[in-house]
């Protein structure tokens, strides 16, 4: 009995996530964007780059702003620093004496109290008609800043988001084949509607939007994706499209629980937009269930799997022949590397949830790069 509980909530485990893979792709990949894009489009735009000891890497960053082939009088960049003790902002300073042609300005804060709150500092400075936040540690290709504002010619298109590869191999290139998944659920949810999970390495917002919405959150780690997902609320497209790809620095070391630092602060944008009374504020019933399929997957599904592991575990131990049998199954597949990844995953969201209950973690501790 134990064990047909067992392996119907693996059943529902795996089973929902393959379903809505399989419904992404055949209903809503193949789908017309039905936006109409504009490649001469250029709006002012303002770049915002929020530092906290990025002292290695930020000239490179803004070396890599400054090719963008976008007009360079239409281009506005905005580091904010939170009290780096790493020299960062002196080094921002000292590249802004020497590149004049550059219009940047530095907002020191005293005092770091998290990205959030640095990007609502810098958004009171900000002109641009478009705002885009820029991670520093991530590299765009020269022709990103365009790809990401042709959308937003579309009046229908509130946000704009990228996709992303690792800088180096290791553990992250191992994840290609759940990237693969992670990226083609992204852009179907787009053509959908829009994708409740968006990135800070690139994410273009229009200006009066952002404003709509109060700014960016900070009770919540994942703002991008949080405001992302109120201005789809709102009625505005939120989306990740195809060929906009950048690179993103990941850690040599410590990748594990970097992972479950981004789990954590999804687990807290969703539970947070599942407050938000989606019934009655989305505008777009598609939005609504991608919203509840993503909320599902990452705060109820890994649980699932915890609980038909133990189930199996326990009968195991009583002296279940079947439970060992389903058990050594499970564990001979882990072989498999996009399986492995995926229940990877699922443990990554689990300590992430635990983890939740005693930090936030809104401020985190810097890790080498
Ligand atoms: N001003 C400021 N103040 N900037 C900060 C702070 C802060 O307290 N904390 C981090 N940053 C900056 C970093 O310097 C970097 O440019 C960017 O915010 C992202 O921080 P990382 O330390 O590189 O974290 P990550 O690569 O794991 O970030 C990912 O997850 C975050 C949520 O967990 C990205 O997707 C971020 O966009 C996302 O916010
Ligand atoms: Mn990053």
């Amino acid at each position: 009995m134990l064990e047909l509980v067992a392996v119907s909530l693996a059943a529902v485990h795996f089973g929902i996530p393959l379903v809505y893979y399989w419904y992404a792709k055949t209903r809503w990949l193949p789908k017309p964007w039905n936006i109409e894009i504009n490649d001469s489009y250029t709006p002012k735009v303002t770049i915002i780059v929020p530092t906290y000891r990025e002292a290695d890497i930020i000239v490179g960053r803004l070396d890599n702003i400054r090719s963008q082939d976008y007009p360079g009088d239409l281009t506005e960049i905005i580091v904010v620093d939170s009290g780096s003790d790493d020299g960062t902002a002196d080094i921002v300073e000292e590249w802004a004496s020497q590149h004049e042609d550059v219009n940047l300005r530095l907002i020191r804060e005293d005092k770091r109290e998290g990205k959030a709150k640095a990007l609502n500092h810098a958004l009171n400075y900000a002109s641009g008609d478009i705002v885009i936040i820029a991670d520093a540690d991530a590299t765009w290709p020269s022709n990103s800043m365009r790809e990401a504002v042709k959308w937003l010619a579309d009046p229908t298109v509130g946000a704009v988001s990228c996709l992303k590869r690792p800088n180096i191999s290791g553990p992250a290139e191992v994840e290609e084949g759940y990237r693969h998944y992670y990226n083609m659920l992204r852009i179907a949810e787009s053509k959908a509607y829009s994708t409740p999970i968006f990135h800070g390495e690139l994410a273009a917002f229009r200006k009066d939007l952002l404003e709509e919405v109060g700014g960016f959150p900070t009770d919540i780690g994942a703002d991008d994706s949080h405001t992302a997902a109120r201005i789809a609320l709102m009625g505005y497209r939120a989306i990740i499209p195809e060929g906009l790809w950048i690179e993103e620095r990941v850690p040599r070391r410590g990748y594990g629980m970097w992972r479950v630092r981004r789990a954590q602060h999804l687990i807290q944008h969703f539970i947070k937009l599942l407050g938000e009374d989606l019934g009655t504020k989305s505008r777009n019933k598609e939005f609504r269930r991608i919203v509840e399929v993503e909320a599902f997957l990452h705060l109820v599904n890994p649980w699932i799997l915890l609980i038909a592991f133990s189930l199996l575990l326990f009968n195991a131990a009583r002296g279940s022949l079947g439970s060992l049998l389903m058990l050594t199954v499970g564990v001979v597949v882990l072989v498999v590397r996009m399986y492995r990844v995926w229940v990877l995953q699922q443990l990554h969201l689990l300590v992430a949830s635990l983890r939740n209950l005693v930090t936030r973690e809104l401020v985190w501790s810097k890790q080498a790069k």
